[in-house]
């Protein structure tokens, strides 16, 4: 009942090299930190023409883990790639990232505006303003994967993320004794369980 031991951090892992974003498609797909937890890379300089890209963390302060992560920036030769959960918030469809469309009311990724569009409701994330809500029921931003660059190699490593990819909305009981993030409430706890006075 007691048990609050816990990793205070993730792994370090290489997700792809920078010759894997090489030509014209702006996005790569990957798993951090399980292999069943898909993300993806987006390289805005190819998405959008956007080099340089940094912005505010919408989860700082929220989380113990990577709470030092005020802002975060692209990696890479053109500090233009950054990656996300490709789990929708929302009630967790996996998000169609690799779908270029020109119409902003399709669901996919789009290259003109970098929304990228859930096509189980409609939640929209901008994706170059950190993964904001723009549209749709989604409840919070789209967590984003913290990245290195080593531009000895161009490898790219995951070392992070900003926030569970997947929770529910609204805890059932209170936030007190609910594992589970509400994005009104700063964090969670691991909850007490009176009946096994092992766990
Ligand atoms: Fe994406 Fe509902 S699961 S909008």
């Amino acid at each position: 009942a007691s048990n609050k031991q816990g990793l205070e951090g993730f792994p370090k892992f290489k997700v792809a090299n920078v010759s894997d974003l090489s030509g014209s498609c702006p996005v790569y797909f990957f798993a951090y930190p399980l292999t069943n937890e898909p993300c993806f890379l987006v390289d805005f300089s190819k998405l959008n023409n956007e080099k340089d890209v940094s912005f505010d963390n919408p989860y700082y302060g929220k989380f113990r883990i990577n709470q030092s992560f005020k802002e975060i920036s692209g990696v890479g030769p053109n500090n233009s790639i950054c990656a996300f959960s490709d789990v929708c918030v929302h009630l967790g469809c996996q998000l169609p990232a690799q779908v270029l469309t020109s119409s902003p009311s399709n669901p996919g990724l789009n290259p003109s505006t970098s929304i990228l569009h859930c096509p189980c409701h409609g939640s929209m994330y901008k994706l170059d303003e950190g993964g904001l809500v723009v549209g749709g029921p989604a409840p919070r931003p789209l967590p984003a994967v913290i990245l290195e660059y080593d531009d000895s190699t161009g490898d790219i490593y995951a070392v992070g993320t900003n926030a569970p990819y997947f929770s529910e909305a609204v805890p059932r009981i209170n936030p007190s004794s609910n594992l589970l993030y509400d994005p009104r409430y700063n964090g969670y706890s691991v909850p007490s369980n009176p009946a096994c006075i092992k766990g």
